[in-house]
């Protein structure tokens, strides 16, 4: 079997061209501020390449670029001035933050109708409750849209996520359980993982750890998604070795240009969905 790629690249481009038709229709534009902490070298890439879809669909990115020591009474204050500010539909803390500032504190003090990102715990919660106006975080969700692209029936489906981080991991878990699969999650601590993953429908490795996923775990026709983006001395590594997810599964998206750029257009989904949200309060 070949499997299909999934080109995330390509969906992406789809919905940021009808994003960009819907915000041209608007007297104003989405406003999203974009916050960097530190000089992480991979978040300063991210964040420039969320700054230049914002561009292309006509989204105004304001970034705000803060010295590595700044302090959590400077990062909140600017928060809370954001939260205020009209003009600013949608906040994006960039993470990883430094290590001196408390990440939780920090997020919980976005305004759950500009979070975005979706990690407030308001909105980090409302995917548990199934609750329609909370910001779903956006690599999870871009995640279902791969899966919906595919146009496979998700119910009854057995999904295994390995990696439970906040971010990723465990709200793509409870995403797909919404959908009606059956999910297990996997981590660091679990026993014979291989064997768990090859029961898998639906496999989704958000592991952070390059080529973790070989062919004796993938189950043939399954569906594989890969989260990871490792910068190896091979150059950028997905946590799927690909080759053998194309040998066995039925779909593979690649990396790059499988989830990343689909995290990007959600981002600018979300952004969009507050502004209208917030036109109407
Ligand atoms: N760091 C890694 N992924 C993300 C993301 O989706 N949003 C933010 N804010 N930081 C991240």
């Amino acid at each position: 079997m070949t499997a299909q790629i999934l080109d995330g690249r390509n969906l992406a481009t789809g919905i940021r061209q009808q994003l960009k038709e819907k915000i041209a229709q608007h007297r104003q534009k989405p406003g999203l501020a974009v916050i960097l902490a530190g000089n992480n070298p991979a978040s300063e890439i991210y964040i420039r390449s969320k700054q230049k879809a914002c561009r292309e669909v006509g989204i105004n990115a304001q970034t705000f670029l803060l010295p590595e020591n700044v302090t959590e009474q400077e990062l909140l204050s600017l928060i809370e001035q954001l939260n205020l500010n009209p003009e600013i539909n949608g906040i994006l803390v960039q993470l990883p933050l430094p290590t001196h500032l408390n990440e939780k504190n920090i997020l919980e003090n976005i305004s759950p109708q500009k979070d975005v990102d979706g990690f407030h715990p308001y909105n980090a919660g409302g995917i548990l409750q199934k609750r329609p106006e909370a910001f779903t975080p956006c690599t999870p969700k871009g995640i279902l849209r791969l899966l919906d692209a595919t146009r496979c029936k998700l119910s009854g489906l057995n999904a295994v996520v390995v990696g439970r981080s906040q971010i990723v991991g465990m709200p793509t878990a409870h995403l797909l359980l919404n959908h009606n699969c059956t999910v297990t999650i996997t981590h660091s601590h679990t026993r014979d993982l291989k064997a768990l993953c090859r029961t898998a429908d639906i496999l989704v490795a958000a592991v952070g750890k390059a080529e973790f996923i070989t062919q004796d775990c993938i189950k043939p026709g399954a569906i594989v998604i890969d989260v990871g983006i490792n910068r190896t001395e091979h150059g950028l590594k997905g946590d799927v070795k690909f080759a053998d997810a194309l040998a066995v599964a039925s779909y593979i998206t690649p990396v790059p240009g499988g989830v990343g750029p689909m995290t990007i257009a959600m981002l600018l989904e979300n952004t969009y969905e507050a502004f209208l949200k917030q036109q109407h309060s």
